[in-house]
């Protein structure tokens, strides 16, 4: 080997080692959030007080910005108890929380020195109303998400206003450009240095590309202060996790981090008069789903403007409480399940993969089936209730790998009322029959 040779080989190992250091900080920085499984989401601001859509009421134009402003007199946060939400949000089993620290209205709710349409020098509340719910978030030990909107529609030198008027062009007034970049670049800066984030939640990145927001700059600077911190997609796409919206995905997701975000009703803030709220049972249904997909669910509670949480959103928080505790160990730590065709529904598994959870919706009539399981059953029992229960494998072919198919009996009594869940403690990792199934010709 010549010396040019040697050193390439050097070369190329180095960047080997290093790469694969980059997937191990990676994975272990995306831990917490992998094994989370339920965050809550709160959007929190002016808008609670008319009970209209969170700043694209005077976008769309529903509104005049100037009375969309007028809300700030109403905004009093006097019934606000942080430690109380954060009781709340604790018991729902979520272990995050994202609340909106600004929302495309530019409305903020902490002490910021950019601007004054702040929750101190410009609402009924004049205070800071952010501190104290990330302070009882890290007390709760919960991990504290920001939720930040890049663009601010209120702010003057921002270049989008309403959905018909621009203020102006990038092209045009580079230099107003550069006074909104530090102004919220300077906010960014803030908040990064006082609360800490666990995670940051961008949104609104659609209106400019990540060349113009400095998302290489922006992201530089948040992991400098914190390089354990965890950044959605909406950053131009420089985040470490996709956030589908409101629809569950209907085939499991590439990405090997992601978060559905959804409303309780049709509303991200509160809105009196939208009454649409998914049942307690849609609610846990649709969470099984993620988690079986190897997804996060982050729910989004709208609190009024004084800062009480409506008794709709309140409640179905409190019937998820019962069911995350009972179901703990088949929701947190657990990694995505079993193909459909196995189990015609949710399923996860443990890290290591000898147990498989089944979540069963409703009554099954006394059976339910897996299909192709090569693994023998060491044992199957009710998550949270205790019951151990028989099964029957039929349709097992001796001179074949096919493994048949696996019937459990369960009776009518161990049902919970909103979804089931079944222990299967396998002989060791999950092993499935794949096969096409022409079990004859390929024998
Ligand atoms: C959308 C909306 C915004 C909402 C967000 C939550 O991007 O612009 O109003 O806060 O979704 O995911």
């Amino acid at each position: 080997m010549n010396k040019c040779t040697t050193l390439l080989m050097l070369l190329l190992t180095v960047s080997l080692w290093s790469q694969q250091a980059d997937t191990l900080n990676q994975t272990q920085k995306m831990n917490w959030f992998k094994d989370a499984k339920l965050g809550i989401f709160i959007h929190w601001g002016l808008y609670a007080v008319n009970g209209i859509d969170e700043s694209w009421s005077f976008y769309n134009g529903y509104i005049s910005h100037e009375d969309y402003l007028k809300q700030t007199a109403g905004f009093t946060a006097k019934a606000y108890d942080p430690e109380a939400w954060v009781d709340l949000i604790a018991e729902s089993g979520a272990k995050y929380s994202v609340i909106t620290s600004k929302h495309h209205d530019g409305f903020a709710l902490w002490n910021t020195r950019y601007g004054n349409l702040n929750a101190i020098e410009n609402s009924a509340a004049k205070k800071d109303v952010l501190s104290p719910f990330v302070k009882a978030l890290r007390e709760h030990k919960l991990k504290v998400g920001i939720y930040y909107s890049l663009p601010d529609w209120s702010y003057p030198d921002y270049t989008n206003f309403t959905r018909d008027s621009l203020r102006y062009k990038i092209t045009e007034e580079p230099q107003r450009w550069e006074t909104f970049l530090n102004h919220y670049q300077g906010q960014l800066g803030e908040l990064s240095k006082q609360y800490k984030p666990d995670l940051w939640w961008f949104d609104g990145d659609w209106e400019h590309n990540a060349e113009e927001w400095q998302a290489t700059k922006v992201k530089a600077m948040l992991l400098e202060d914190n390089p354990q911190t965890i950044i959605n997609s909406r950053l131009a796409n420089q985040g470490d996790y996709a956030t589908p919206e409101q629809g569950m995905p209907i085939v499991r997701p590439k990405d090997t981090y992601w978060e559905l975000c959804m409303t309780l009703n049709n509303s991200w803030g509160y809105q009196p008069n939208d009454t649409n709220y998914k049942t307690t049972n849609q609610v846990i249904g649709i969470f099984a789903d993620v988690i079986g997909n190897g997804g996060n669910l982050l729910l989004d509670i709208g609190p009024k403007s004084d800062g009480s949480i409506p008794e709709e959103q309140e409640s179905i928080l409190k019937d998820l409480e019962r069911w995350t505790d009972k179901h703990a160990e088949a929701i947190y730590g657990t990694r995505a399940g079993i193909p459909k065709e196995h189990f015609y529904g949710p399923s996860t598994l443990n890290k290591e993969r000898n147990i498989l959870y089944l979540f069963v919706k409703g009554n099954p009539n006394g059976e339910v089936v897996v299909r192709g399981l090569k693994n023998k059953i060491n044992r199957i029992y009710v998550v949270g209730e205790g019951t151990k229960l028989d099964h029957q494998v039929v349709g097992k072919v001796y001179w074949s790998q096919y493994p048949g198919i696996t019937y459990i009996k369960v009776p009518d009594y161990v049902l919970d009322e909103h979804m089931t869940v079944l222990a299967l403690l396998l002989d060791g990792e999950v092993d499935l029959y794949r096969e096409e199934g022409a079990v004859i010709e390929s024998n």
